[in-house]
């Protein structure tokens, strides 16, 4: 495979810093913290959403939308959307009732940090704020764009989403899954939401749904490679490094890409779905090499 060359590391690193201040900036003032009893709960969301975290979310409906001409301003108000959504998966995913982790960002999980009842309620807040953000019309002037970011962004987050490839995540605990299974499971867990970051910088962008759909192919490899990475990483990964408990999967019984391929094969699909992934953007110039770069780093990253 291709690897990320120096300059495109440096222009990827560079990416990611920079929309991930922009993240943070853009969190904060959306967060204020109230002058009442319910301060806690905007704490507890602020910990969670600010200063942590790769923004991988945010960096492809950006760039998904910079391609398209989108104003930075708007992409950047429906990346925050949808990463609201991924850090209230991750604070839902660490509660003692699922994954059960003390460590995430390198710093205390919010129910340890705060408690359990604070994190489900910051994690039920982050949802809403999502979905309030994109229907606000600073997000996009044109309701139809607003609407359809909200039904992108909802399909891809509840039962058919996201919460549904946690449900059967939960269940590969303890039930033998086959392959199919796990690459389903895989596909709603992960691949939805990072799927929806593409469509959204696409819908933005104006695209008409059957413009979509070669995007749409490079977000589904590469949620499938982006997923398989975390198992692999879960494996065989850096604990400092990646800021979060690792060896959980195997501990859990989990069965994973890893524990169905093994991590060789694994990995070897994982770059395949990567060279997939980039293929999909064949009929475009150097205005989707952003997009080519975050589909290498996702599998030669190390957290
Ligand atoms: C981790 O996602 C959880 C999964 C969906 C596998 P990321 O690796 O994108 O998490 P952060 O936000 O960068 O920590
Ligand atoms: C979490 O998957 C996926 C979601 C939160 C939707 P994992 O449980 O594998 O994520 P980590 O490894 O805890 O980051
Ligand atoms: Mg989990
Ligand atoms: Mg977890
Ligand atoms: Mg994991």
């Amino acid at each position: 495979m291709a690897a990320l060359d120096a300059t495109n590391e440096a222009w990827l690193a560079e990416s990611l810093r920079l929309i991930a201040g922009e993240v943070d900036s853009l969190f904060d003032s959306l967060m204020p913290i109230p002058d009442d009893k319910h301060a806690r709960l905007v704490e507890a969301m602020r910990y969670a959403a600010i200063g942590g975290g790769k923004r991988i979310r945010p960096l492809l409906l950006a760039a998904t939308a910079e391609m398209h001409g989108v104003d930075r301003n708007a992409s950047l108000r429906a990346a925050c959307a949808v990463e609201a959504i991924h850090v209230y998966s991750l604070i839902h995913d660490d509660l003692p009732c699922m994954d059960n982790d003390d460590w995430r960002h390198g710093k205390q999980t919010v129910h340890k940090a705060f408690d359990d009842a604070t994190a489900v309620l910051a994690g039920d807040s982050l949802h809403a704020l999502a979905f309030s953000i994109l229907s606000d019309p600073q997000t996009s002037g044109d309701p139809f764009v607003r609407s359809e970011l909200v039904h992108a962004l909802a399909m891809a987050s509840g039962s058919n989403g996201m919460a549904g490839g946690q449900m059967i995540d939960m269940l590969a605990e303890t039930e033998a899954f086959d392959l199919h299974t796990i690459t389903r499971l895989q596909q709603l867990k992960t691949g939805a939401l990072l799927g929806a970051a593409v469509e959204m910088g696409a819908i933005l962008g104006h695209v008409p749904p059957e413009g979509r759909m070669h995007l749409r192919a490079y977000a589904r490899d590469l949620g499938l490679a982006f997923q398989i990475a975390d198992d692999v990483l879960d494996y065989e990964g850096d604990e400092e490094k990646a800021g979060k408990a690792l060896r959980k999967d195997a501990g859990q019984g989990k069965q994973t890409f890893v524990s169905l391929l093994g991590v060789e094969r694994a990995r070897e699909q994982a770059e395949i779905l990567v060279e997939q992934a980039v293929g999909h953007l064949v009929a475009h110039g150097e205005e989707a090499d952003l997009l080519r770069s975050l589909a290498r780093y996702i599998v030669e990253r190390d957290h």
